[in-house]
């Protein structure tokens, strides 16, 4: 039996992975940041409809003063839910974007956007791997955005791509453990992104699937499929990649 940790499981495309997940039989803990209720909905979904133990726990990744006691939650989770001290696999997917020029850019933003997307991935797998299984994998979620230039974005690509090349140096890092660390790169997904950004904008979805290969932008299956495979051992020879997970947006 397996045990998967994904970060940013409330919504999105990490709601979308957790159930993913279960539907292999693999147990979930999730976390959520500001939906404690949708988070807990999706352990329900989990537990009633694919018959596998999940948990939903709280972790904000701009706080990490507070990593040490969520890896602690974890491990008492681990010892009562599953008789483990153990994990075998960490989605870094939660985060942040918006949009924000640089004339008008400031620290506040600047750091909340480094925190959640960088450096608080960082220093959780940090904590994390010291109990993760060896053979185990990690995928992080980047962003197609990392080769763009779209106005507003320069901080979140510029750190996406800096995500995305950590891949590469910590893949190395765990290699000697056979651990696989690999990312995936969404193109414009229909996620809660920008707190319902394209729910309460549906106007932006047009020009997106207009510049999409495939006619459409993405939906939080087509990049949970990528990610559980991708953890998966049909992947077992497969180490340091960042895969487009986009239906070919501006191809
Ligand atoms: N959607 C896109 O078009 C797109 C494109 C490229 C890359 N991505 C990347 O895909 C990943 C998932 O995003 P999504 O599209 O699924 O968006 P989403 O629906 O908004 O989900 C984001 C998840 O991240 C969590 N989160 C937000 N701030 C956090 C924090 N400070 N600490 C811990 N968790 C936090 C959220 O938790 P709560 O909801 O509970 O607050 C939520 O579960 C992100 O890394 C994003 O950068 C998305």
């Amino acid at each position: 039996m397996k045990i998967a940790i994904v970060t940013g499981g409330s919504n999105g495309i990490g709601r979308a992975t957790a159930l993913e997940l279960g539907k292999r039989g693999i147990s979930v803990i999730l976390t959520y940041n500001s939906y404690k209720e949708r988070a807990e909905a999706v352990v329900k979904e989990l537990e009633k409809n694919e018959g596998v133990r999940a948990i939903a726990l709280k972790l904000d990744l701009t706080q990490l003063s507070t990593f040490d006691g969520f890896v602690q939650e974890v491990k008492t989770s681990l010892n009562q839910i599953w008789s483990r001290t153990t994990f075998d696999y960490l989605v870094n997917n939660g985060g942040v974007g918006g949009p924000m020029m640089l004339a008008d850019m400031s620290e506040e933003y600047f750091d909340k956007i480094l925190n959640t997307n960088f450096k608080g991935p960082v220093f959780l797998t940090q904590h994390l791997i010291r109990f993760m299984n060896d053979a185990g994998a990690i995928v992080n979620t980047t962003s197609s955005s990392k080769n763009q230039s779209f106005p507003g974005y320069s901080v979140y690509g510029s750190l996406k791509a800096a995500f995305s090349s950590w891949t590469r140096y910590i893949a190395k890092e765990l290699a000697p453990r056979k651990i696989r660390v690999n990312a995936v790169s969404p193109g414009p997904t229909h996620s809660n992104f920008g707190d319902g950004a394209f729910d309460k904008h549906p106007e932006f979805i047009r020009p997106l699937a207009e510049q999409t290969a495939f006619g459409r932008i993405g939906q939080p299956d087509d990049l949970a499929k990528v990610i559980v495979s991708l953890l998966s051992d049909d992947f077992g020879w497969v180490t340091a990649q960042d895969i487009e997970v986009s239906g070919g947006h501006l191809l």
